[in-house]
């Protein structure tokens, strides 16, 4: 990264709201379902499917969580009425996770117990590491307790992840592998960009041989071609192949996949809580700076 990108991703919460949010439309269907409803047809029409997000995590309070809950309720009621390619994907933070465990569980079965009758599925995305365990003893639960349209979500980027990948595997489960975006120490995650690639590589392995249905998130075009050897060697067709990206990410890419047969899923995020999500995309932008200049002279016209 360029200093001068380094110096805007630093500056970045002193950045004027306004700004960030002209530069970070393109990572977000709109403030309203309708909006993610309309993007996800959209995909669909290009071969592509979608996972929604209703953008809000960390919430404080039972009132809010609740309406969160509803949210993502009417996500799942969406899904079902206009029979979309999608599935849900939800943070747990965003039903409670942070100030009422037993409250944010509930919350969670439910949206996966009305999702069951609908046949649509939920994902729980991985958060920061203070919410890992209770994310996987969450999915244990629900396994438990007979559901099995819930997936989640394994970061690369965690020392932990080969471990909890082994105890996972008795389960068959659904699991989106990512790189993972929170900022974490060295003690828990790997820094360094070429071991987090390694970790990637050698977790996606353990996947596929283990038995999971693995997704592969990562917009990365090293990690990308290794995961279609990983395939092929192992036999697998790229149409039994699922990449994902996020909204607004390397769209010629998601072209060329969908174009070579392989599944192809977009992460599609709508709501009005949208800055958290929104500057952790603009870090992971090469083209930062440029983008906000860009922005900054609109602005300024
Ligand atoms: P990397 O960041 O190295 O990007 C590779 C290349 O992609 C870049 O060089 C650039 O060309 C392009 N690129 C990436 N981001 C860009 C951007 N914002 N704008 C423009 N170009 C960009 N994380 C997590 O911790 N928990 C989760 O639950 C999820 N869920 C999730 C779902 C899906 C569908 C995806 C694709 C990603 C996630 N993530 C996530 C985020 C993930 O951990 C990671 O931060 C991003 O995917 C970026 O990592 P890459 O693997 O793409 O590599």
């Amino acid at each position: 990264m360029s200093l001068f990108n380094k110096l805007v991703v630093l500056t970045l919460p002193i950045v004027p709201k306004g700004l960030v949010k002209m530069v970070a439309q393109r990572y977000i269907a709109g403030p309203f379902l309708k909006d993610a409803i309309r993007t996800t047809q959209g995909l669909m029409e290009i071969g592509a499917s979608s996972t929604i997000d209703v953008l809000g995590e960390f919430v404080e309070s039972e009132s809010r969580a609740q309406q969160e809950f509803l949210t993502s309720l009417s996500v799942i009621e969406g899904i079902s009425a206009h029979s979309l390619h999608s599935t849900l994907s939800v943070k747990l933070t965003s039903l409670g996770l942070n100030f009422d465990a037993e409250f944010a569980y509930k919350n969670i079965a439910a949206l996966v117990q009305r999702a069951r009758e609908l046949g649509v599925f939920v994902r729980m995305d991985m958060e920061n590491t203070p919410y890992t365990d209770a994310t996987l003893e969450f999915y244990r639960r629900l396994r438990a307790d007979g559901f099995t349209n819930i997936g989640l979500v394994i970061q690369a980027y965690l020392r932990r992840s080969e471990a909890d990948i082994r105890s996972l595997l008795e389960y068959s489960p659904s699991i989106r592998l990512c790189k993972g975006i929170y900022v974490e120490p060295e003690s828990l995650a790997f820094h360094d960009v070429e071991e987090i690639r390694t970790s990637y590589r050698k977790l996606l392995r353990l996947l596929l041989d283990g038995g999971a249905d693995v997704r592969i998130a990562t917009h990365d075009e090293a990690l990308i071609e290794d995961a279609k050897e990983a395939a092929a060697e192992r036999g697998i067709a790229p149409s039994a192949v699922e990449f994902q990206m996020l909204l607004g990410v390397r769209e010629q890419k998601r072209h060329e996949l969908i174009t070579e047969g392989y599944g192809m899923r977009v992460y599609v995020p709508f709501g009005e809580d949208w800055y958290g999500y929104s500057t952790r995309r603009l870090k992971e932008n090469p083209e930062i700076a440029g983008h906000v200049a860009k922005a900054f002279l609109h602005l300024t016209k």
